[in-house]
């Protein structure tokens, strides 16, 4: 199994639909855990969007959106959000959970014990603004359109291909529109070869850091309003933990007549 296969896997989307839709308790039993590190697919979302920017009838792209906890909470604020995610399974049930609101799996708790869970999208959540597509984040479909927020929670570590992924945002973020990047900066080659590695590195023996490749990317289209770290905790099991702390940066379009470089 390739790594990128990993999300293919019924563990996986146990995993996820867990980190996405998870009740706190379910998520961390211990109360001396990172509790803060909990809601992270909201706190992309809460956290990093500008609401002020939004212009009325705005339209959201959620690119890697695995089961659409992110996706969902974008439709708080724009009328329609697209989820685009590489995974099948994912997909699959990002969209039981956009027709039907709930979704039945079960979580691990040790060898092969599990627990019954419900994922649940919140009520209050018009569900009928979003839809979900697999497709490629290195390759997206043609026609997509223009969009006022474009998130990236987590991705860009996990493409065969990060740059030609970040090449596309100024097609796809409207003049005044976000870009929003999250990531853990993990680079593994198990997904990205080293060459394509957007830090982590060293070159003319200089490290080189993420933040400086994305700068170098995208400042000739986009202003960085604001970084934020976001710490995020996925539950592997009962006793089993990846706490991370992502590295969140907001990118606001400029007009095309700002365009420098
Ligand atoms: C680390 S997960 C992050 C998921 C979600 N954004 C989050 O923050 O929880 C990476 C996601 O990217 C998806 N992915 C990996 N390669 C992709 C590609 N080439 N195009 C689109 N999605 C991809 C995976 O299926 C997975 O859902």
């Amino acid at each position: 199994m390739s790594a990128s296969d990993f999300y293919e896997t019924e563990r996986a989307l146990s995993e996820y639909l867990l980190f996405h839709y998870g009740l706190p308790g379910q998520i961390l039993s211990w109360p001396f855990g990172p509790a803060s590190a909990l809601h992270y697919p909201v706190r992309c979302v809460c956290e990093c969007l500008d609401l002020a920017r939004l212009r009325p009838a705005s339209r959201a792209l959620d690119i890697g959106c695995a089961v659409g906890g992110s996706t969902f909470e974008l439709a708080r604020h724009c009328s329609e959000v697209i989820g685009i995610d590489h995974s099948h399974r994912f997909i699959e049930v990002a969209r039981h959970l956009q027709q039907h609101g709930s979704f039945a799996y079960a979580y691990l708790e040790e060898g092969i014990l599990t627990s019954p869970a419900t994922a649940v999208v919140p009520a209050e959540i018009d569900r009928r603004r979003v839809g979900f597509e697999t497709g490629d984040a290195q390759a997206l479909r043609a026609g997509l359109g223009e969009f006022e927020v474009v998130l990236l929670a987590n991705l860009v570590d996990r493409l065969r291909d990060p740059r030609q992924c970040l090449s596309t945002l100024p097609a796809l973020v409207r003049s005044g529109g976000q870009a929003i990047l999250t990531t853990p900066c993990t680079w593994l080659e198990d997904y990205t070869a080293r060459p394509q590695w957007l830090g982590g590195i060293e070159q003319n023996g200089r490290p080189v850091r993420t933040l400086e490749t994305l700068h170098a990317m995208l400042d000739p289209h986009f202003t960085l309003a604001r970084t934020v770290d976001l710490p995020f905790l996925i539950r592997e099991h009962a006793r089993k933990f990846q706490w991370s702390v992502a590295l969140a940066t907001v990118w606001v379009r400029r007009s095309a007549s700002h365009v420098s470089g």
